[in-house]
């Protein structure tokens, strides 16, 4: 069996984004966090993997979100855990952006 070679898709325009925030994106069957963040676009998935809230709905300071469920912290460069009660860290992909379209590698 080969594994399927990964392909930048697109997920939304730059100019849709909310400035310095997380905005939610739906991708098939794929809930994305995609945030501006202050070293640039970064996409992960937009559940928290602590208790699945929509992380989208959480605090973004450019760098971490809070979830707005129990207050756990992800690094969305990285999708590390900062903060209890968050321990897993967060599915992050692999982001470019290209003639004005954030991509991703899926
Ligand atoms: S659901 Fe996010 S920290 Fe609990």
């Amino acid at each position: 069996m080969t594994e399927r070679e990964k392909t930048w898709t697109d997920v939304i325009a730059v100019n849709e984004l909310e400035p310095k925030d997380a905005t939610p994106v739906t991708l098939g069957s794929r809930e994305l966090a995609v945030f501006d963040t202050t070293e640039g676009v970064c996409v992960t998935l937009a559940r928290c993997t602590h208790g699945a809230a929509n992380l989208c709905d959480g605090h973004f300071d450019g760098t971490y979100i809070e979830c707005p469920l129990h207050q756990g912290l992800f690094d969305v460069r990285t999708g590390a855990p900062k903060a209890a009660p968050a321990r897993i860290p967060l599915r992050r992909f692999e982001t470019r952006v290209r003639d004005g379209m954030v991509q991703i590698l899926i």
